[in-house]
Parts: C-alpha cells; sequence; structure tokens
C-alpha cells in the first residue's frame, strides 16, 4: 500500500498573531507568513498549520469565529491565503487550517439569529434549556473558562451552553443543518487548496443530558463535568459522518484532530480512516512542584518536568496505539508555557536543555508538532501587565498573590509560567528594535532577544536552530518514521531508546533534568557506533544535566 503523505509529516505551528507583521499594526498577518515561507522551508518541515485566521472578535484569539468564509483583516484577505497556499505548495509544503466545529462566536449570524427566539430556525443551531428553578441555571456544570456553561438568555428567559468563553455558544451537532453547514464550510476551504484541519476541541462536539448535576456538588456550586461533555461515546458517530463527507471530496484529507484529555487507548479509537488521521493529547506530559511556598495557591507552584513519569506515559503512547497508527510528538503550543522554561532550564542551560528535550521527542515514533520559535529556543514571554493574561482566573490568582504577600513582579512570574499568553510572544527574527517582527511594538509584549534570533542563529552552527534543522532532516529518514522503537532500561531520569529499521539502528540517550545522574551500565557496549549529535559531555559513572547524544550503528559493508 502506498504510504500516506503524513507518516512523514512535521508539522510547523504558526500562530499568526505573533509570527510576523507586514503592515505595521503590530500583529502578525499572512502576507508575514508567505514572507517566511522560504525560511520555513529550510527548516526542513513540510506541514505547516496555523491557528484560526477567520473573521472573529477575537475575544479568544480567533477561536470565536463569526464568519468561516472569509479572513479576518487584521491577517489580510482571501487573496492572501491563496496565495500562502500557493506558494507553500510550491515549495513541497501542506497547509492545515485551524477548523472550530464545536462553538463560534456569540457575534456569527447563526447566532444573532438564534437570539431573535424560539421560533427562528437558527435556534436549533445552538444548545438551549429552560432554568432548573426561579433563577437557577439548569445544571452545575463548569465552563473550561470559569463560570457556569450556561448564560441566561433574557428575552427568551432561556440558557444557552458554552465550554468555552461566553461569547463562544456551543453548537448543536444533533442537528443535521449544522453538519451540513461544517461540511460546506470545510469543502470551501479544500477547494481553495488546504490539505488539511487540525480540528479543534471536537471531543466536545457532543453533551450528556442536561438534567444531570455533577454528583456531591454543594448546591450553587459549579464543577467541570468532563463526564458530560467530553468524549461522549456519541462523539464518534457524529464526526464520522462530517468527515466521511469531507472525504469524499478529498480522500487524502488529513485531520490533526484536538483531543486534549484523550489517553492513548481513546486517542487509538479516534484515529481512524473516518475519523482523524492523529491526535494532539495533553496526556503525555507530567510535572512535579519543586518549590513549598505557602502563600503560592494551588496550580501556581514552581514546577518542573517530573521525568519518570514522562517516560512512562511517553512509552505507553509509542506502545499501545494499534498497529499502524502514529501519536503526535510535541513539547508545547499556544496553550501552554513553552518547553525551554517549563521543562528545560531559560537560564543556566538554555541551549542544551532546549536540544536535549526536542532530541528525546522528536525522533521518537509520531509526527512532531513544533512551535514557531521553539526552534530558535524561544522561552516564555514575561508578561508585565495583569491586564494582558487573557484567562478570567489571572486576576483573582493576582490579587491572591498579592494579598498572600507577594510583590507585584513575582506575582507576575508565578502567574506567566503557568500561563497559556506565556507561549504566545512575537517570534524573534533579529536584534532588532521589535525584534523583526514588526515596525512598532506588538500586540502581546515585548520579549527581544540579543541572541536567541533567527539572525544570530542562522550564523551559528552550534545553534539551536541549527541543531533542529539537523534533527527534523533526521526524522524524515525511514529508520526515525518506520523504524522499531525499543525503550533502555535507565536511572529515573535519562530517557534512551533505540530504533530498529532493517539493519540500520541508533540509539538516543538523554539526561531530561538539570541534575546530574547515573550513567547505565550499557552504555559501554555502544562503544564503536557513531555519535552524530553529541553534547560533549563525557559520561563516566555520571551523566550531567541535560546531556543529549545521538548513537547511529555503523554500517558493517
Ligand atoms: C482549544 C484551543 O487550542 C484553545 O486555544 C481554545 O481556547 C479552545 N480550544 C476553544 O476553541
Amino acid at each position: 500500500m502506498k504510504e500516506a503523505w503524513w507518516e512523514k509529516a512535521v508539522v510547523y505551528q504558526v500562530y499568526p498573531k505573533s509570527f510576523k507583521d507586514t503592515n505595521g499594526d503590530g500583529i502578525g498577518d499572512l502576507k508575514g507568513i508567505i514572507d517566511s515561507l522560504d525560511y520555513i522551508k529550510d527548516l526542513g518541515v513540510n506541514t505547516l498549520w496555523l491557528n484560526p485566521i477567520f473573521i472573529s472578535p477575537q475575544i479568544d484569539n480567533g477561536y470565536d469565529i463569526s464568519n468561516y468564509y472569509a479572513i479576518d483583516e487584521i491577517f489580510g484577505g482571501l487573496e492572501d491565503i491563496e496565495t500562502l497556499i500557493h506558494e507553500a505548495h510550491k515549495r513541497d509544503i501542506k497547509i492545515l487550517l485551524d477548523l472550530v466545529l464545536n462553538h463560534t462566536s456569540d457575534q456569527h449570524p447563526w447566532f444573532q439569529e438564534a437570539l431573535r427566539g424560539k421560533a427562528n430556525i437558527y435556534r436549533d443551531y445552538y444548545l438551549w434549556a429552560d432554568e432548573k428553578a426561579d433563577g437557577v441555571a439548569p445544571n452545575n456544570w463548569e465552563s473550561f473558562f470559569g463560570g457556569s456553561v450556561w448564560e441566561k438568555e433574557e428575552k427568551s428567559n432561556q440558557y444557552y451552553f458554552h465550554l468555552f468563553a461566553k461569547k463562544m455558544p456551543d453548537l448543536n451537532w444533533k442537528n443535521p443543518e449544522v453538519k451540513r453547514a461544517m461540511v460546506e464550510i470545510a469543502k470551501f476551504w479544500l477547494d481553495k487548496g488546504v490539505d488539511g484541519f487540525r480540528l479543534d476541541a471536537f471531543i466536545h462536539m457532543i453533551k450528556d443530558d442536561f438534567n444531570k448535576d455533577v454528583p456531591n456538588v454543594p448546591a450553587g456550586e459549579i464543577a467541570i463535568a468532563e463526564e458530560y461533555y467530553a468524549n461522549l461515546p456519541e462523539v464518534k458517530r457524529y464526526l464520522s459522518e462530517f468527515i466521511s463527507e469531507i472525504k469524499e471530496v478529498k480522500p487524502d484529507c488529513f485531520i490533526l484532530g484536538e483531543a486534549a484529555s484523550a489517553t492513548p487507548e481513546l486517542a487509538d479509537s479516534y484515529i481512524r480512516e473516518d475519523l482523524c488521521q492523529t491526535v494532539i493529547s495533553f496526556d503525555h506530559f507530567a510535572e512535579r512542584i519543586i518549590e513549598q511556598d505557602e502563600r503560592i495557591p494551588k496550580g501556581l507552584e514552581k514546577r518542573t518536568l517530573d521525568a519518570p513519569e514522562m517516560k512512562q506515559k511517553l512509552k505507553k503512547w509509542q506502545h499501545s496505539l494499534s498497529e499502524g497508527k502514529l501519536p503526535t510528538l510535541y513539547w508545547n503550543n499556544h496553550d501552554m508555557p513553552r518547553v525551554v522554561s517549563r521543562f528545560g532550564d531559560d537560564t543556566q542551560y538554555r541551549d542544551k536543555s532546549a536540544k536535549a528535550l526536542a532530541l528525546s521527542m522528536y525522533l521518537l515514533r509520531g509526527i512532531p508538532v513544533i512551535l514557531y520559535g521553539e526552534e530558535i529556543g524561544m522561552k516564555n514571554l514575561e508578561i508585565r501587565d495583569i491586564e494582558l493574561f487573557q484567562s478570567p482566573q489571572a486576576t483573582s490568582q493576582y490579587i491572591q498573590l498579592l494579598e498572600n504577600g507577594l510583590k507585584k513582579e513575582q506575582a507576575l512570574r508565578r502567574i506567566a509560567s503557568v500561563n497559556k499568553e506565556a507561549s504566545r510572544g512575537v517570534m524573534q527574527w533579529d536584534a532588532s528594535e521589535f525584534a523583526g517582527f514588526s515596525t512598532k511594538a506588538n500586540w502581546i509584549g515585548e520579549n527581544r532577544e540579543m541572541f536567541y534570533n533567527v539572525a544570530v542563529e542562522s550564523q551559528d552552527e552550534m545553534s539551536v536552530l541549527a541543531f533542529y534543522k539537523q534533527l527534523i532532516q533526521l526524522k524524515s529518514e525511514d529508520l526515525f518514521t518506520f523504524g522499531e522503537v525499543i525503550f533502555l532500561e535507565t536511572t529515573d531520569n535519562i530517557l534512551a531508546y533505540k530504533r530498529q529499521y532493517n539493519q540500520e539502528e541508533a540509539l538516543v540517550l538523554v539526561n531530561l533534568t538539570g541534575e546530574e545522574v547515573v550513567a547505565p551500565a550499557w552504555l559501554d557496549s555502544y562503544s564503536d557506533w557513531i555519535l552524530k549529535m553529541d553534547s560533549e559531555d563525557v559520561i563516566g559513572k555520571t551523566v550531567a544535566p541535560y546531556t543529549y547524544k545521538l548513537y547511529i550503528k555503523k554500517d558493517e559493508e
């Protein structure tokens, strides 16, 4: 059987607002991405995933869409996306758009129509329920963005459902018209030449009976209710109907599903010809608290990688998907802090930890998804003003930290370290005043870097950028695509695995942490293998922090 193109996909995720601004408004745009295609090609990646670019009030940076058929003017126009697709294809780069099918913006004409009243034909595009008792929401389910999932609509005295922000009402997928409308949207973009979609939050498409309450929650309080609005068995049925229609027009359309809470077992069931080709799950990350301070509330503690736990998870993801199914391999995205700050060490070992973590992940079996800027070792954005945090919890956390005695800067630093906004800083193109991103101050805050930027790193063959290029190049080899993965026994903080394909073999060995650890006894038996990537640490009895090595077995002939 001919292999599918995505088996060798290396995805580069671009957050368009933060990539490159060409019209001087401080916000990245499509022309900026077009201008950067040679850079992207040179990285060696072959697939580009763009976070949402459609018309949107930008309540959630584009995940609240009010018109799926047009480009938001902050990014450009239809002709720009057409050019981008064309220019990307000229360079053999595939384009994935971010398709939001669980909800729309409240400004979408469907919702505006639905608001006209119960008799409107668009009413049933959304999810409505009556109050439980006078002034009491239909149930006690909590929204992911804080507060109840229910918002009262005064005119009809009914409530509408929103899993995310209030201004992002959820669609009713049990209404066949919703599927029909979404299929039309998907076909419109496929017709423009896109190669697939990243499917936002698809695991939430179907909700349970609204009469159910989360048990054991005190009256008047709310609770996250994943069991009622995530991964319900019927999701597969509705998704399959949607995907099957899309595949009729484009059989090799690539569906990268966002299944944040999927375990490997669940992911396995979502990876199917008529569902997703692979999924993005948050399950493989493991963290541990490294500093106890009673002034810091739960969730804001200083954390780092829990290497032993993460190793177990990676093993499970590598070994429990059925034959032929691929996991995604990733360290960060726009919903979580950046890898070098979160799991590496962005001060003492910035280069080394960025490289070590990349090597440990991307030569495993699966599809790498690299967040823009990760390849230059970009660290978390420092956010200096509480107003700039979008998450509704940030302000209450801030107030609490100040009350607990933290200084303003300390409080902001703590909040930024766990916040998704920290990953969304602008791309560091050069060391000039506005980082080569724009000609003026940008929309999210300055993160100018004198050394960790494209211009400087392109001139340095030891840079993080050079390392990523080499790694992506290696990933395209059959050994690292099709080879068997064999994990080797090591002390807790070291990840070591072999890849084997026909006569070829490679061994990856990485100390995932900033601690010196005991060296594996078996290492001597690889002494005649060739060192292909090397942090240049001598491994004796111990392995230095963030040591990384890639050994390749010598050709027998
Ligand atoms: C997942 C996206 O990655 C996130 O950024 C967004 O807020 C939610 N889905 C809602 O669309």
